[in-house]
């Protein structure tokens, strides 16, 4: 069997379950909103990667495609730190222009997809409301129309940074968030579920998924993508366009909070996140702060479906060996960590500084060179005769045990976080 045939096997037929039950989906990926699910081709393109959903994007903007990466995409893809904006390259051009062209897409994709992939149809655009004009009945058409090609779902985009543009001039985002999800709820096709993504950036996003939930919306997906202006130092050549679309793996943490805030605070709705997945374990830790689901965007556009099948697969693999069976035990893991209280993060913390405090230099291993002292803020260590030596100052603070190059200043802390944790 050649290579790529044996990643698409093994992604159905890896040993852990990654269906998601509450929403029907062979897995928890979602293919997100972008040139990667432009019209009906690329739709049936991605579907190679066998993802749970795939986001067919709005219609009639015709902008946003190319990817830049820094340092690099490997480095994403290793899940390392690197930013991911739009690039200069020429936008990838939308040929659909009227509803009636959009549901003929939406019509051939929902034939010729797998039936067990959902297709989700963006409805709307940012843009209809900043040009004005009668933009809710066009969306209310929309929907009803969508709904009646095969849409599964239909998606309200109020992630940025195009509403973040849109909402400091015309409109506030929260009253649009509750109108628009109400209004498109009603002219939905029965069964239609409503997808509403949300901005992590510039909002409170808790209290938007509020708005959202009591609007009546089937799912929420917190997404961060910026306006933000990056560069790399080399940008008289290599400058991306500023403004926006900023991501990268950076955003994941940041999303992974959101998540976890609103699993705490009465978010019950499936969620699925999106910001900065590029490598399995971004997706596992959306999934273990609460999220059923989790977007792939710049993934998709940059890696293509190779680089979301070995994502899927990866996701799978880790969960075997970590002995996660199906996703409800992966979904939500990590909420005892996030919820932990105040006195047993203390606690932990304490035991943690106890091993720092009475740990000592291993002098086979100290080649003299100075840096824990250099960040000791607390006279703690000090060089002697070219050999760190710790003095009765040490507080334990941990600072030195970071930057100790040779391991002379060692101890387990991960094994003793984990064993308080345990206790
Ligand atoms: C090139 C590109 C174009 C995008 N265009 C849209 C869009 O038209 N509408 C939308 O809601 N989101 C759009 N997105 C956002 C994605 O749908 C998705 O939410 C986001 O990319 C997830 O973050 P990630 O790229 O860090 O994975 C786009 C993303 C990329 C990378
Ligand atoms: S940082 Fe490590 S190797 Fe360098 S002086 Fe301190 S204990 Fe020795
Ligand atoms: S643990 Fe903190 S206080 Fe103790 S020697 Fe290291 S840096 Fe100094």
């Amino acid at each position: 069997m050649p290579e790529g045939c044996f990643m698409y096997w093994k992604v159905v037929n890896g040993m852990a379950d990654l269906t998601v039950k509450s929403m029907e989906m062979i897995n928890p990926f979602v293919v997100a909103s972008s040139p990667a699910t432009q019209g009906a081709k690329n739709v049936l393109k991605s579907a190679k990667m066998r993802p749970g959903a795939i986001v067919m994007r709005n219609f009639g903007h015709g902008s946003g495609g190319g990817g830049y990466f820094y340092p690099g995409a490997q480095a994403a893809f290793r899940g390392e730190p690197c930013y991911h904006s739009h690039a200069v390259g020429r936008q990838i051009p939308d040929e659909v222009a009227t509803l009636e062209q959009y549901c003929e897409e939406v019509k051939e994709a929902r034939q010729k997809l797998d039936s067990d992939i959902k297709l989700w149809v963006s409805v709307g655009h940012y843009s209809d409301i900043v040009k004005g004009g009668d933009w809710e009945k066009d969306w209310i058409r929309q929907a009803k129309e969508l709904s009646l090609a095969g849409a599964d779902a239909l998606e309200l985009h109020f992630n940025t940074p195009g509403v973040a543009v849109a909402k400091d001039r015309i409109f506030d985002y929260y009253e649009l968030v509750r109108h628009c999800t109400t209004m498109i709820k009603k002219a939905a096709g029965p069964g239609v579920k409503i997808m509403v993504k949300l901005a992590v950036e510039g909002c409170d996003v808790l209290t938007s998924m509020r708005i959202a939930q009591s609007s009546g919306a089937d799912a929420v997906g917190p997404t961060a993508r910026w306006k933000a202006f990056c560069m790399d130092l080399d940008w008289r050549r290599t400058q991306p366009r500023p403004g926006s679309g900023y991501g990268g793996t950076q955003a994941n943490p940041i999303v992974a909070y959101a998540v976890a805030e609103a699993r705490n605070n009465g978010i019950t709705l499936p969620m699925y996140a999106g910001g900065g997945v590029f490598s399995f374990d971004q997706a596992a830790r959306f999934i273990m702060a609460g999220s059923e689901m989790v977007q792939l965007g710049a993934l998709a556009c940059s890696g293509g479906t190779m680089a979301c099948a070995k994502l899927i697969r990866d996701l799978s693999d880790w969960m075997d060996k970590a002995g996660y069976s199906d996703m409800e035990s992966l979904q939500g893991d990590a909420l005892t960590l996030f919820n932990m209280s105040g006195d047993f993060a203390k606690a932990r913390q304490n035991r943690l500084g106890d091993a720092y405090q009475a740990a000592q230099v291993d002098s086979a291993k100290c080649v003299g060179c100075g840096r824990c002292e250099d960040v000791c803020w607390h006279e703690g260590i000090s060089i002697q005769e070219r050999k760190a030596k710790k003095t009765d100052k040490c507080i334990g603070c941990g600072y030195c045990f970071q930057v100790c190059p040779t391991g002379a200043l060692h101890v387990p802390a991960g094994d003793i976080l984990a064993s308080a944790f345990n206790k």
